[in-house]
């Protein structure tokens, strides 16, 4: 089995002004000096990026990450961002495919696809979000509803993309609902991406790419969802808005 370095996101989603996000990475800073577990990843909104990432050492304890880009390189998109301009601001990370986007912005799986191809050619790493409705899990349709997502977005990606995705397994029911899936419906659903990838790519891909979990995680349950054997990670939403939190997450990691 590949050894895969843990690597935990804070999705900030619109939350903070820029003097919240300054004072929120100072202390982060502080509480985060000693640590070594794994990679960290900032998602601040657009207007706090550039602060950020003047706070952020160049060591890679702590990377930053938008949460969205357009696909196009420039042009007339009023009100988008490009990979190029995420990158000049100092990112290194951007989320792909969030539910909310999805769900409120109409994006579909061909429109990731190009999310995905831009990020990269920018030198992003794409965090690429999938996930069932309720009504899939309930029904035990969800595998299905993953695989169709992968396949949508991936479908013929060359290596070179492929390789620099990190999956997160986002359950939408679990999303800010304060109901986190279990340790073993995660790592359930991690596995069955795992070997769909390997199907769709090959164990190279598969292997080494490592998936977080999103959800409603918390303090209290990082630690049982990050041992599971294809857990690499999480994407943490609302407790990543607190430096206690998001630290005490961090820490489960060691
Ligand atoms: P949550 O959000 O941790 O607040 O549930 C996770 C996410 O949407 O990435």
């Amino acid at each position: 089995m590949t050894a895969r370095t843990k690597i935990v996101a804070g999705n900030w989603k619109m939350n903070k002004t820029v003097a919240e996000a300054i004072s929120l990475v100072e202390q982060l800073k502080k509480d985060l000096a000693a640590f070594s577990g794994g990679e960290v990843v900032l998602c601040p909104p657009f207007t706090a990026l550039a602060s950020v990432a003047k706070l952020l050492p160049t060591s890679p304890r702590i990377q930053l990450g938008a949460q969205n880009l357009h696909p196009a390189a420039q042009g007339a998109f009023t009100g988008e961002i490009s990979a190029t301009m995420l990158r000049e601001a100092g990112c290194r990370f951007v989320i792909v495919g969030h539910s909310e986007r999805r769900r409120y912005f109409g994006e579909t799986d061909a429109f990731l696809r190009e999310k995905l191809l831009a990020a990269v050619a920018a030198g992003l790493r794409p965090i690429f979000c999938v996930g069932e409705e309720l009504p899939d899990r309930e029904s035990g349709r969800w595998p299905i509803h993953l695989r169709s997502q992968l396949q949508g977005a991936l479908h013929g990606l060359p290596v070179e993309v492929l390789s620099e995705i990190i999956l997160a397994y986002e359950p939408v029911w679990a999303i800010g609902t304060g109901r986190n899936a279990t340790p073993e419906q995660a790592q359930e659903a991690h596995a069955l991406l795992r070997k769909e990838m390997e199907i769709l790519h090959g164990a190279s891909i598969a292997s080494p790419l490592r998936i977080q979990y999103g959800g409603s995680v918390t303090p209290q349950n990082a630690r049982a969802l990050l041992i599971q054997p294809d857990v690499d990670g999480l994407l943490v939403g609302g407790a990543s808005l607190n430096a206690e939190s998001f630290t005490s997450i961090l820490l489960s990691v060691e």
